[in-house]
């Protein structure tokens, strides 16, 4: 899992340093693409039955812009300008094991208040990978999520949420990104690994699925960030496996 962990960075860092004005999503898309396959991995989203949407998804990324929230699809005709903030988002099978990583890049400068979102929901992120040790229950890492982000004015997508990970994409247990006494609460413990995945909108939190039946976009029309890391619960405390 270290190792498809590290090639989704790499991939991810990559991708990151393409976006600028005038680049497409699809440009993106096929450079992802090559990088998989070069490494001998798998793409682990394209081809992926997604029962909500009632099919699979055609593309090796998810990309989202502004607007939306999870599952953008790569387009030759989305293209990024000044002032955006696109998310990226992949996963990859290498050797059995999977990874799964998403960053949410500016194209350009962005207004201040979409560096808040960024960051807050980086922040977010950050905290609650801490909350990934031994003997803490998964509601730790949902609820310092949830905090955080409420705590500064933005809100928590409740459609979606992170997972279990390892010798399949989505595992048990859920990882929502706020507390729900109907979820169920674990003790976590070593060996468990995670992908946590914040998905923060600027505006109120409700989401809606477009024509598409895959783009999830905010109600609101405002804005919405997405970063995700895979983390070992480990006896030291987290091992973020999806950066150096
Ligand atoms: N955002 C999802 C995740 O990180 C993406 C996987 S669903 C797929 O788990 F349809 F794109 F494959
Ligand atoms: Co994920």
């Amino acid at each position: 899992m270290r190792k498809s962990g590290l090639l989704v960075y790499e991939i991810l860092q990559n991708l990151a340093a393409m976006v600028k004005e005038g680049v497409t999503t699809q440009d993106l898309e096929n450079a992802a693409e090559r990088m998989i396959r070069d490494a001998g991995a798998r793409p682990a989203f394209k081809g992926y039955y997604v029962p909500a949407a009632g099919k699979r998804y055609p593309y090796v990324l998810c990309t989202s812009v502004n607007d939306e929230i999870v599952h953008g699809m790569p387009s030759s005709r989305r293209v990024l300008k000044k002032g955006d903030i696109v998310s990226i988002d992949t996963g990859v099978e290498l050797n059995g094991y999977f990874g799964d990583s998403a960053v949410t890049v500016p194209v350009g400068e962005i207004s201040e208040s979409l560096q808040r979102l960024l960051r807050v929901t980086q922040e977010s992120l950050e905290l609650a990978i801490q909350q990934a040790r031994p003997g803490n229950r998964l509601f730790d890492i949902c609820g310092t999520v949830e905090r955080h982000v409420t705590q500064n004015g933005f809100s928590v997508v409740r459609e979606y949420v992170g997972h279990g990970i390892g010798t399949k994409l989505h595992e048990e247990p859920q990882v929502p990104n706020y507390v729900d006494r109907s979820h169920e609460n674990p003790r976590l413990k070593e060996g468990m690994v995670l992908a946590i995945e914040p998905m923060v909108n600027e505006g109120k939190p409700d989401s809606k699925v477009l024509p598409d039946r895959w783009t999830a976009v905010t109600v609101d029309g405002k804005c919405s960030a997405h970063f995700e890391h895979v983390v070992a619960i480990t006896a030291n405390g987290p091992w973020v496996l999806t950066r150096p």
